[in-house]
């Protein structure tokens, strides 16, 4: 059975994309391969799927915020990457009428940068300040006042004839996002009226992300196609959509387009991305900390040198799955793998563990 979606903004998307057709070269297509991720974002609650819990208390705020004719609160979002912060933000300011503005951290090293930024915003703006832990202290407190206040102070001169000026600004929200929220210094924390985690997503709402976005992109899928790609995405949208485009490119090459079970399956196979969605990177995490240091507990450092993976990617994007997923535990000595990891790689019959119990 082919899915068709019922979903409104498709249309929208798919007319926007349209609108920039030209007839030789068919661009709609280019275009939405170009801007992938920006052609396929929901933009209102409506479609968004997944995150029930917080789209609920979101509806809520953004509703009496609207009656009491002001801007948003401002919100902290945190998680896993790939849950879609950047796609809420975006839906945020859609549902309020009001324009956003996205930049992250690193891109605000200098004072200037991030007063630039401040003095540029209209009234009830919303700025998205992504990976906000990576702040620094200076920019982070002339943050302080604009979020609390309202205002700017600016030093004039030097040493003596140093002046400080006091420079309203526009009431606006910032939604800050982070994988880190641990890493966010108390006060900056305390600054944000909301704050929330983004859940891993179900494999029923990846399904249905996967069938949105196959819709937009005008690939045929069926049901079980869908949940075939949605078992292998480790609960993240961005992951799901990616595989949709790289299980299409196959499908194209080996059944007309059209994405079914046995296409999905066979695709993610030479991929390399197995039942539970792990990668070779996973993989080779896992088989490190069980062939040389018997299971652990070992420091990420090491792995990290060991598989030639830097340590952030590492904690930002491999182990929050592998967390999640019961195969990988965090210790205050190091990273362990779990009873699951072998099962899981087939080390039937590897002995765990300096107690050298048999586990299968
Ligand atoms: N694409 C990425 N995230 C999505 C979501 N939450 N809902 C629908 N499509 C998406």
């Amino acid at each position: 059975m082919s899915i068709i979606s019922d979903d409104n903004e498709f249309q929208t998307n798919v007319h926007e994309v349209k609108a920039k057709k030209n007839p030789v070269t068919k661009p709609e297509k280019i275009e939405c391969d170009r801007n992938f991720e920006n052609c396929i974002r929901p933009k209102s609650f409506d479609s968004y799927i997944g995150q029930s819990a917080l789209k609920d208390t979101l509806k809520i705020t953004i509703e009496a915020a609207k009656k009491r004719e002001q801007p948003l609160d401002h919100l902290l979002f945190y998680g896993p990457p790939g849950l879609g912060k950047t796609t809420l933000a975006g839906v945020i300011a859609q549902e309020m009428g009001v324009d956003l503005k996205i930049t992250s951290a690193p891109a605000l090293e200098r004072p200037r940068d991030i007063i630039g930024i401040l003095m540029s915003l209209k009234g009830n703006e919303i700025l998205f300040i992504d990976e906000i832990h990576r702040l620094n202290k200076v920019a982070e407190e002339i943050l302080y006042s604009a979020m609390e206040d309202f205002y700017l102070d600016m030093t004039t001169g030097k040493s003596q004839t140093v002046k400080t000026l006091r420079v309203p600004l526009p009431k606006f929200t910032l939604i800050g996002a982070t994988t880190k929220a641990g890493e966010l210094s108390g006060p900056l924390r305390d600054r944000f009226g909301i704050i929330h985690r983004l859940e891993f997503y179900t494999e029923k709402e990846l399904a249905q992300v996967i069938t949105r976005t196959a819709g937009i992109l005008n690939i045929e899928i069926d049901e079980k196609g869908a949940n075939a790609i949605a078992r292998r995405s480790r609960g993240t949208p961005r992951i799901a959509n990616r595989l949709v485009k790289r299980v299409s490119d196959y499908a194209i090459v080996k059944n007309n387009g059209k994405i079914n079970e046995d296409i999905a399956n066979t695709a993610l196979d030479i991929l390399k991305i197995d039942e539970f969605g792990l990668d070779t990177t996973d993989r080779s995490l896992l088989r490190l900390i069980i062939e040389k240091y018997d299971g652990g507990p070992v420091g990420i450092e090491t792995i990290a040198a060991a598989i030639g993976e830097d340590v952030r990617t590492l904690e930002d994007v491999c182990e929050p799955y592998l967390l999640q997923s019961g195969l990988l535990q965090r210790t205050p000595r190091g990273r362990k793998v779990s009873p699951a990891a072998y099962r899981h790689l087939n080390y039937h019959t590897l002995k765990q563990n300096s107690n050298q119990q048999t586990l299968f």
